[in-house]
């Protein structure tokens, strides 16, 4: 299959097949694909949340207007941005850039200008929509590897986030939620797979200049 017949394979899997779990090796291999994903600067300023408890996902899916995809997928995937992004994380990151490519820290001082000049630019709610954008990234890649994994998955950001936010504690964490997936199998019963797929056709959309 090339990539456009597995992008047409793959739709918002809205039944899942809850006797069908995907083992660890694959829920690993989607993950690094996840992290490998681009962000701003690189600075990957949100967590991902991987979610198998049966009792939270209860919880989850009565604060996502009871969408089935909750409980009976076989993971559920939420990206939550950081509510303390600072100085110490562009610091942080250096680090690690210096360690990774083994070059000295002061070589990076513009860089660190850079970025910190960046952040204290921006007010708190601000920084919230910056890293959002960055999850919708990710959750975007973690979509595509699905589609070439042979994985079914279902992007949803139709649940509450603040009801999100308490039931997993991410308050104290510094975290707080932004966008999920639900990944695993579909149901067989699930009609939507049946559909054909509705998108503009390419004139609609791509503008040339
Ligand atoms: C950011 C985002 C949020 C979404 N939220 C939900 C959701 O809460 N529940 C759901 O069933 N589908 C959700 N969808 C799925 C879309 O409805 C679906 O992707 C769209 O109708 C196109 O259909 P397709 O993905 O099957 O091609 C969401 C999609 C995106 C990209």
């Amino acid at each position: 299959m090339d990539i456009i017949e597995k992008l047409n394979w793959r739709y918002a899997t809205k039944q899942f097949d809850p006797t069908k779990k995907l083992s660890d090796d694959q829920v690993n291999k989607l993950i690094e694909a996840t992290n490998l994903s681009p962000s701003s600067f690189g600075l990957q300023p949100f967590s991902i949340l991987l979610i198998e408890n049966e009792e939270i996902r209860k919880k989850l899916k009565e604060a996502a207007w009871n969408q089935p995809q909750l409980t009976d997928a076989s993971h559920v995937v939420l990206f939550a941005a950081h509510t303390d992004l600072s100085n110490k994380d562009v610091e942080d990151f250096l680090k690690l850039i210096s360690e990774t490519r083994n070059i000295p820290l002061e070589s990076l001082s513009e860089y660190d200008a850079m970025m910190k000049g960046f952040i204290a630019g921006m007010s708190e709610s601000d920084k919230i929509n910056w890293i959002s954008k960055q999850t919708y990234i990710a959750l975007g890649q973690l979509l595509v590897t699905c589609a070439v994994e042979g994985i079914d998955a279902c992007p949803m950001e139709g649940f509450d986030k603040g009801q999100f936010d308490e039931i997993l504690g991410l308050k104290d964490k510094n975290l707080t939620s932004v966008v999920m997936a639900t990944i695993g199998y579909r149901s067989e019963n699930d009609k939507y797979q049946h559909l054909a797929k509705v998108r503009k056709p390419i004139d609609q959309i791509l503008v040339r200049i």
